[in-house]
């Protein structure tokens, strides 16, 4: 996330714990785990199958491959030619995104589609270097985007040229989050391999220069504000609180008590990481402000934030240890739900699993994604976009610096206009609609608004409790997926016809 005063918490982190200064960029993830089992009761089954990719795509020094895994369903394909649904796998295990994108397990069928899952190297099981794939800035050297959508470009071809019945089936590229980021790009760089791709809040604009730094958190901040009163104003008074109470040892454990922190706070330290913690908890209940009963990182109630604003609704002011109370209180909705959290762990992050370590790099890279607060228009303590202490806590952690102005490079900025059929769909609930496409660019470059979704809640599994917004954009997703296809059928139709004569 960058923001100076947890960057300094990472820097004390990382010398003085050693632990993996994560912190400060723990915002900056897209996905948690867990999501909800089917509701619809269509039963997941894949095979799993593995691809030699070259590790470098772009030069010609390191030649050696490895194995990218991927995930086939071919259960509803009508060969030949039934269209490919392509999932471009972000950061993390691509059986968790496969499991979790139910909307491509409930429109095969109506298709005749093969899914394919494709991994994102340097996440699950698809590590360049086996072990040492994190083991240093030299191994990390070809974790990219532009490494990852070559990989999917190279196995489509492959796809194609050896199964049976595949050679003219139009691809569709879908994805969310960075994965949605991913399938827009590789639409827009592949236009070959795919007739057009579903982007699904996907924050291709979080970029240096493009949207304003503040918004992801005055989104997180509006959510607060809608659902419940006073809800985000209260928040905005316990970090003073805070301040407050730890000024003394005595308050300090206090604190620890009230929220039952497995490790005491010790000092002015440990506060500032308690506050990220919170402030980082308040961001996640934004992503995920499901309409139902969920179960992600820790299992969530129905419109979790309604239920953790219920505790934050003082309409004066009042002591700072009843305005903690409160917070403590809805910091349990979403680390206690279900009554199995003994303490509540501030240095835990969401799965500890390589996955997180890979976005650092990645948002240490080419991923540079600017975000502020003011404590005017958001319900946190004012933090400027520091590029510079950014920049030097990659140096520190990756040996690796950010480029700012790459992402626009490569992959054009607001200048988009001249590429087609792509949808993003964002959810005005999400934070990351903050840097998504939220109007439409040309008749194909669409924008799909649901105005009471959270993070690509389109493409989780349909659920009787689903705002009919969201009902509504995966009709018209599936709509523009007709159209794409149709396109496609009518070119190949005239190519073969033009072979013959
Ligand atoms: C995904 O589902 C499969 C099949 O049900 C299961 O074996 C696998 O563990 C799941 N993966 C994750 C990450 O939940
Ligand atoms: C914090 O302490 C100051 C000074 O005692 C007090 O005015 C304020 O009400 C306290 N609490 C908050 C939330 O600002
Ligand atoms: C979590 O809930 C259980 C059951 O209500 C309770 O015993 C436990 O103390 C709670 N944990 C924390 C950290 O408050
Ligand atoms: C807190 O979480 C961290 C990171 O997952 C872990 O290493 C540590 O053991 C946990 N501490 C406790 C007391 O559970
Ligand atoms: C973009 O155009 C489509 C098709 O006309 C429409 O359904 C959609 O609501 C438009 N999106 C926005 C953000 O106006």
């Amino acid at each position: 996330m960058g923001r100076a005063g947890t960057l300094r918490t990472t820097l004390v982190l990382l010398v003085c714990l050693g632990s993996s200064p994560v912190r400060a960029l723990k915002s900056q993830l897209f996905t948690r785990r867990g999501g909800s089992p089917s509701s619809s009761g269509i039963s997941i089954s894949y095979k799993t199958l593995y691809f030699d990719q070259k590790i470098d795509h772009f030069g010609f020094l390191e030649d050696g491959t490895f194995k990218q895994r991927y995930l086939v369903n071919d259960k509803h394909w009508q060969q030949p030619g039934g269209p490919i649904f392509f999932y471009t796998g972000n950061e993390g295990d691509i059986t968790w995104f496969c499991n979790n994108t139910g909307f491509m397990w409930e429109i095969a069928e109506e298709f005749g589609a093969m899914l394919v899952f494709a991994e994102h190297r340097y996440y699950g099981e698809s590590l360049p270097f086996g072990h040492d794939s994190y083991s240093d800035n030299k191994h990390l050297n070809y974790l990219t985007s532009e490494q990852a959508l070559a990989d999917f470009a190279v196995l489509i071809q492959n796809l194609k040229s050896t199964l049976p019945g595949a050679q003219n089936s139009p691809v569709i590229a879908i994805g969310g989050s960075y994965g949605g980021m991913l399938a827009a790009w590789f639409r827009m760089k592949y236009p070959h391999m795919v007739v057009g791709a579903l982007a699904s809040s996907a924050p291709i604009w979080q970029f240096p220069g493009m949207v304003p730094c503040g918004d992801f958190y005055k989104i997180v901040t509006q959510d607060f504000a809608r659902s419940g009163s006073n809800c985000d104003k209260n928040i905005g008074m316990s970090w003073k609180a805070i301040e407050n109470v730890s000024s003394t040892a005595s308050g300090l454990q206090w604190l620890s008590e009230e929220f039952g922190l497995c490790t005491p706070l010790k000092n002015r330290n440990d506060v500032a990481g308690f506050k990220s913690w919170l402030q980082e908890t308040w961001v996640n209940l934004a992503m995920v402000d499901y309409p139902y009963e969920a179960n992600f990182l820790q299992p969530l109630p129905a419109w979790p934030i309604q239920v953790v604003c219920k505790y934050l609704s003082f309409s004066h002011s009042v002591p700072d240890d009843h305005l903690l109370h409160g917070v403590s209180q809805a910091t349990k909705v979403y680390y206690n739900y279900t009554g199995s959290s003994p303490c509540l762990n501030t240095s835990q992050t969401a799965t500890g699993s390589l996955g997180f370590i890979g976005w650092f790099y990645q948002a240490c890279t080419e991923m540079v994604m600017p975000m502020c607060t003011d404590g005017v228009r958001d319900m946190f303590e004012p933090e400027e976009w520091n590029f510079q202490a950014f920049s030097d806590e990659c140096n520190a952690m990756f040996g690796a610096r950010p480029r700012a102005e790459w992402a626009r490079a490569v992959y054009g900025g607001k200048d988009i206009a001249a590429h087609s059929n792509i949808i993003f769909s964002n959810g005005g609930l999400d934070p990351w609609s903050a840097g998504g496409v939220t109007h439409n660019i040309t008749e194909s470059l669409v924008s799909i608004l649901i105005p009471d979704g959270a993070h690509h809640l389109d493409l989780r599994y349909s659920n009787d409790r689903d705002p009919p917004s969201v009902r509504a954009a995966r009709a018209l997703e599936v709509n523009y997926f007709r159209k794409w296809i149709k396109q496609a059928r009518k070119h190949t139709h005239k190519a073969t016809v033009f072979k013959m004569h």
